[in-house]
């Protein structure tokens, strides 16, 4: 059985219910972030906390805990539901309200906080289609209001394809629920950092791996004509790290995937993780507690 911390309260996760009332069930009015578990520790704990303080911000809430709280509620229901590695969902939605578009009064917010157990994927090469980003204007925000990215997911799986990578003004933004990273000619792209991206915490940590082992990479516009002709194509998220894409609109990306960056930054990745284990197991000897953020 699995346990959700819901307003203060860890029950079991059949129990718990929300008012139909509640604005994130009526409006889409909330915030979520999803973080990854190892071992039982939050992976880049203190990344994924900095950016659902932004997101919580970004819609005018007031953070309910501030980052230790967070980090107690977070630890105690990874525990209670059996340690190992997990993918937490947190949501913060703006509360129970008569439904009114605007409200005059801050309300209190509903907090909800799950954890399952984290499917291990092989980092298998995936196809991916391209479509148009029909998305609002704050995708920096990890808001729960989902719909096109759920009914472009949905247009890319019945195209066969695990993701879309999407173009909006002839430039890519990212996937639907992913970053997109492109190399050419050994050079490694991915968009800046903008409101037509949300700042992946993957994202930024391929990047500082990139620049440290002076892997050549920038953060730049991509015209939608270079993923023709990109030798690799990544796609990165939290819980599935960073994945080849082998096809892109039923075309082979490059001339073999994975490719060869894709094998070097996956190494990388893996030896992060591995060097923030080993931190957090000092630190437990030391008696230091640790989050997973080397
Ligand atoms: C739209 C979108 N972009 C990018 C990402 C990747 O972000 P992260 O690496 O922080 O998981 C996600 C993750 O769910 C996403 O939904």
């Amino acid at each position: 059985m699995l346990y959700v911390y819901l307003n203060g309260e860890t029950i079991a996760r059949e129990q718990a219910r929300v008012s139909v009332l509640d604005r994130g069930f009526i409006f889409g009015d909330a915030v979520y972030e999803v973080i990854p578990v190892y071992d039982g520790l939050p992976f880049l704990w203190d990344e994924h906390m900095r950016r659902l303080e932004r997101s919580i911000a970004a819609i005018g809430l007031c953070n309910p805990y501030p980052a230790n709280q967070w980090l107690g509620i977070v630890q105690r229901l990874i525990a209670r539901n059996g340690g190992g590695d997990q993918s937490v969902y947190i949501q913060v939605t703006r509360g129970v309200a008569e439904r009114e578009h605007a409200l005059s009064e801050p309300i209190e917010p509903t907090v909800l906080v799950m954890s399952r157990p984290l499917i291990a994927h092989a980092a298998e090469p995936v196809a991916a289609v391209t479509d148009t980003d029909t998305r609002w204007q704050m995708c920096d925000v990890k808001a729960t209001a989902l719909l096109a990215n759920v009914l472009l997911r949905q247009r890319a799986a019945a195209r066969g394809a695990y993701e879309a990578i999407l173009v909006r003004d002839g430039f890519v933004t990212e996937g639907a629920a992913s970053n997109v990273f492109v190399v050419n000619d050994g050079l490694v792209r991915t968009p800046p950092c903008s409101h037509r991206i949300l700042p992946g915490v993957t994202r930024a940590l391929v990047l500082e791996l990139l620049r440290t082992h002076a892997v050549p990479c920038v953060e730049q516009e991509i015209a939608a004509p270079d993923l023709q002709r990109a030798d690799e194509i990544w796609l990165t998220s939290s819980t599935r790290e960073i994945l080849p894409v082998a096809t892109l609109d039923g075309q082979a990306v490059g001339p073999v995937c994975p490719g060869s960056l894709w094998t070097r930054v996956v190494a990388l990745y893996a030896g992060y993780k591995a060097q923030c284990s080993g931190a957090v197991a000092r630190d437990a000897a030391r008696g230091t507690a640790g989050s997973g953020s080397a």
